[in-house]
């Protein structure tokens, strides 16, 4: 009889250290039983016969896959179209004409939208951009959408979404933009190309080195799952990734206030939203 993997208390411990070192993610002990779970699943899945040899793959692997593997089951995926609205409306009504109003050349407009989940978020701000937002005549932008779970990025480049996932979704916008098929609702080919999706962990100083020129960013629902530190350096990641005068939209729940002070406070219509002080590049 094979015998399940046990997790200690000191188990635990080590991982959750080590977890958070590479995710910015702090499990506290209240998640226990989801980390044990996962943890036992993987263990039995790698061919690793107890924790201790487990931990050390994830360690030592060369090339990550087993971490990967890992942080796909560990991540919470919640998202879905047309989450809090008005962000959207804040985009294309407020903070989209005053970028152009102040950009001296026609170099497209860059958005960072992360983490991507299932691509809900990112898609959501292309349908906007598309029917909301007049001024998509005339400017090229660029929407780049970043999770740090391989498994959900597959989801989000594939477009099939849930009834659930599309509840929000006006019907006009379900009719032009989905088609029913059995297995769900497909999303239009034209917006799947809209959007690039990659692998991005928001921790990483040599993932996001890259990411830089964006005029605005969308991180919803991160920081919530961050401490003080991780949140910190995410501010200062994203004041890096911004063009000065560059804008960020935070979740309803999340705030830029308390955990850096790189960001100004801009009060729209539509919401409250940051942004990274400076004129913009010419
Ligand atoms: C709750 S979803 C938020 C999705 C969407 N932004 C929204 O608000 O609906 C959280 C996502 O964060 C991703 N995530 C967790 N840690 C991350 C990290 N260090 N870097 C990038 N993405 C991360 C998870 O994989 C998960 O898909």
């Amino acid at each position: 009889m094979t015998q399940t993997a046990t997790i200690s208390a000191d188990d635990f411990l080590k991982f959750q250290e080590f977890f958070y070192r590479k995710t910015g993610i702090r499990f506290e002990d209240t998640k226990r039983y989801f980390v044990d779970k996962r943890l036992i699943e993987r263990i039995g899945q790698s061919g690793t016969r107890n924790f201790r040899e487990y931990f050390s793959l994830l360690r030592f692997e060369a090339d990550g896959t087993e971490l990967q593997a890992l942080v796909n089951l560990m991540t919470v995926n919640e998202t879905y179209f047309f989450r809090e609205d008005y962000q959207f409306d804040c985009l294309v009504k407020s903070i989209l004409p005053e970028i152009v109003a102040r950009k001296k050349d026609k170099a497209p407009i860059r958005i960072w939208a992360l983490p991507s989940s299932s691509g809900e978020e990112a898609y959501t701000i292309a349908m906007c951009l598309i029917e909301r937002w007049p001024g998509i005549r005339d400017h090229d932008v660029e929407i780049i959408s970043s999770d740090i779970d391989t498994g959900i990025l597959a989801q989000a480049k594939a477009g099939l979404y849930s009834a659930r996932s599309v509840a929000h979704v006006p019907e006009a916008y379900m009719r032009k933009y989905f088609t029913k098929k059995a297995a769900g609702f497909q999303i239009d080919d034209d917006l799947r190309n809209a959007v690039e999706f990659t692998r991005v962990n928001l921790q990483d100083p040599a993932d996001v080195r890259p990411y830089r020129h964006f005029d605005v960013i969308f991180c919803r629902n991160l920081l919530i799952y961050f401490d003080d530190l991780s949140r910190k350096q995410a501010a200062e990641t994203f004041y890096d990734a911004l063009c000065p005068g560059g804008f960020i939209l935070l979740g309803h729940s999340e705030s830029m206030s308390r955990i850096s002070s790189l960001f100004q406070i801009r009060k729209f219509a539509d919401a409250i939203v940051y942004q990274r002080a400076g004129v913009e590049r010419s």
